[in-house]
């Protein structure tokens, strides 16, 4: 098998009969000790591959993770602009994503291209870009955030600097509401939260009165304003484990749940029900969802699919990450 060359056309590598054999949880661990490689992992990965991670975490912890790991192989468990991160501050390190098509509908509704003829709109704003932006983006920004520091990152920029906010115009108008800012906003959206049903959110909670509701900042107005507490995944995990409260309906993508339910075995969990009916009536990321244990296994195993960044982006797009990291 053409390994090199199949990967890049088909995102990963499956496994071969002989590998189908093969005790993966064991060996992914042994793999890791041998190569001197870290398993990053979002709160959205599929519960197995969280439990095989050396941290699991949101994606400013995963940030910060990836800036002061000391393995020589960082592997990805999360989607494309996270491994991208991972790898603009570890430029000389090699870091691998077990399915190069684990996207993000907010990385790809915003294009450099389409942002820069944007700011050429607002030429004296600022530009705040969530880290769900591919690394071209990052380059032309002047400072990112994630959902846990957002409204810190913008309370940091002086009050008379009008800002451009991208690409999620939920978190935006979240953010903006809060600050009272000057802020554009870039018309992005999460798939994943914005499939939230009021209607059946609301005939849920006739179901466990006495749940609270808690949502990411990346769900739409109305699910937040119902919400009794909004924040990132690390947030919403804090809060159950520190609120008396012993039920809650959870608005985010349903892989969190796992890490919460660890945390607080004898609280109920539920998580807020989508718009459309699939298979486990809650919000999954498809793109999350990409990766699998046989996937992980494979890409440790041949040390691909590699992400590579161009050392001028690279360069560009590491100064709004920095400024980021230096201020959380
Ligand atoms: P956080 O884990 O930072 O809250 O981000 C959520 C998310 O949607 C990542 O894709
Ligand atoms: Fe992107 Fe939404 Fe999936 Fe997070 S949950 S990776 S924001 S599509």
């Amino acid at each position: 098998m053409d390994v090199v060359n199949d990967v890049y056309k088909r995102g990963y590598i499956p496994l071969i009969d002989s590998e189908k054999k093969v005790d993966l949880v064991s060996e992914i661990k042994r793999l890791k000790k041998e190569k001197n490689a870290v398993i990053l992992a979002h709160y959205y990965q599929e519960p197995i591959i969280q439990d095989l991670a050396d941290y699991v975490g949101d994606s400013l912890g995963l940030s910060r993770k990836a800036a002061e790991t000391e393995a020589d192989i960082i592997l990805f468990a999360g989607v494309h602009f996270m491994a991208e991160t991972a790898k603009i501050l570890n430029p000389t390190k090699k870091v691998i994503l077990p399915d190069l098509n684990a996207g993000c509908s907010l990385a790809d509704s915003c294009n450099a291209e389409d942002l820069a003829k944007f700011k050429e709109r607002y030429p004296n704003h600022l530009v705040v870009t969530y880290v769900n932006t591919s690394a071209e983006v990052k380059a032309i920004s002047d400072i990112c955030c994630t959902s846990s520091n957002a409204e810190k990152i913008v309370q940091s920029i002086p009050l008379d600097q009008p800002i451009i906010f991208a690409p999620d115009k939920n978190l935006g108008s979240y953010i903006k509401n809060q600050t009272g800012r000057d802020m554009v906003l870039w018309d992005g959206a999460c798939i994943v939260h914005e499939a939230f049903s009021l209607e059946k959110l609301i005939a849920l909670y006739q179901k466990h009165p006495k749940a609270q509701i808690i949502a990411h900042p990346e769900s739409e107005a109305h699910i937040l304003k119902v919400a009794n507490y909004i924040g990132s995944t690390s947030e919403l995990i804090d809060y159950v484990k520190t609120n008396p409260n012993s039920e809650f309906i959870v608005a985010t993508e349903a892989g969190v749940i796992h890490e919460m339910q660890k945390a607080v075995p004898n609280k109920i969990l539920v998580a807020a029900p989508a718009k459309e009916d699939n298979t486990c009536a809650c919000s999954e990321c498809a793109y999350m969802k990409m990766n699998t244990l046989e996937k992980v296994y494979s890409c440790l195993k041949y040390e691909l699919p590699e992400i590579h960044v161009e050392q001028e982006i690279q360069e560009r797009a590491l100064i709004p990450i920095q400024r980021m990291l230096d201020l959380s």
